[in-house]
């Protein structure tokens, strides 16, 4: 299997830190006793994961081939090797590639410490918004859940009873189907970004009306400009109306690509919709979402699974 950008990453800083502990041996640097280097000049196979590494333990931008999670907001601290040489030591010192690949991580790592900030002020809003009749009946806001980094968007409606209770997306029965159809696209929850045309319950879990999603899809449409999916699926008639701007049906709609402001959408039935129509012999819902979902593998680069058994 070939290493992951941030192991050869990683293999990039050990070999740093061994071309460092050979030019201090040699007389060429001087490094304080403490540092994070080893004390001779062994392989840099064989040095331990160098404090180094941890610059870039925290998110991890660059690992998998979807977003990677956000860690940590908070940065680790600065390794002594960093910290104790200067900028032109460290450039000259460092293998090919190495100080650019450092340079990468750190502003993709920045990257998503922005996003994370970017979103955080827009839950604040979320969280203190009466624009709408919603906001008296609902226990708490639900936002969103998943990778603010993350290259694939889902968009459901609005918050059940489930949603409304633990104030994240798609947890009941429909969030399990969908976290069923993540799992089989071979994705994880790092991998995604989940969220709600609406951000409060309506109640009974009626359809949200005209005012309630012009006073909330403000809230979305920032929540998308930060974190800027390359796809974006549409879970239903509510998101796909918004998104496209549209009254089309869902069977006229789903299995094509639409495009939200130059992203692409694919609108697929709703996971509720899915559940309703189970028992339906008749019904190819279940059947139309895994197709739907394998146009958006494609479309993002990722191998499309086989189909079990
Ligand atoms: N249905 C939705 O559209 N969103 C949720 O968060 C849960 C159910």
């Amino acid at each position: 299997m070939d290493p992951s950008p941030r192991d050869e990453l990683l293999q990039l800083i050990r070999d740093l830190g061994g071309q460092l502990a050979w030019q201090r041996d040699a007389g060429l640097l001087e490094l304080p006793s403490q540092g994070a280097l080893p004390a001779a000049a062994p392989p840099p196979a064989v040095a331990p994961p160098p404090a180094a590494a941890t610059v870039v333990a925290a998110p991890t931008p660059v690992a998998p081939p979807m977003a990677s999670p956000v860690a940590s907001p908070v940065a680790p601290p600065a390794p002594a090797v960093i910290s104790v040489l200067p900028a032109p030591v460290l450039v000259a010192a460092a293998p090919p590639g190495a100080v650019a690949a450092i340079a990468e991580v750190a502003v993709t790592a920045g990257a998503v410490l922005d996003r994370v900030g970017a979103l955080r002020v827009i839950q604040d809003e979320v969280r203190g918004c009466r624009a709408c009749k919603l906001a008296p009946t609902r226990t708490q806001t639900v936002f969103a859940r998943g990778n603010p980094d993350a290259r694939l968007c889902f968009i459901g409606e609005g918050p059940g009873a489930d949603e409304d209770r633990t104030g994240l997306p798609f947890v009941g029965l429909a969030g399990q189907l969908l976290d069923r159809i993540i799992a089989a696209m071979r994705l994880t929850e790092e991998q995604v970004y989940i969220a709600n045309i609406v951000k409060c319950r309506p109640p009974n879990n009626r359809v949200p009306d005209h005012e309630e999603m012009s006073a909330c899809t403000p809230f979305l449409l920032r929540q998308l400009e930060v974190v800027k999916p390359e796809v974006i699926v549409a879970l239903g008639k509510t998101a796909t109306g918004f998104l496209l701007d549209s009254k089309g049906s869902m069977g006229s709609m789903r299995g094509r690509w639409h495009s939200w402001k130059g992203v692409p959408v694919m609108p697929t039935w709703h996971p509720s919709y899915v559940l309703r129509v189970r028992d339906d012999p008749k019904s190819t819902a279940r059947a139309e979402v895994w197709t739907d979902m394998k146009l958006v593998l494609e479309r993002l680069g990722l191998p499309v699974p086989a189909p079990r058994g």
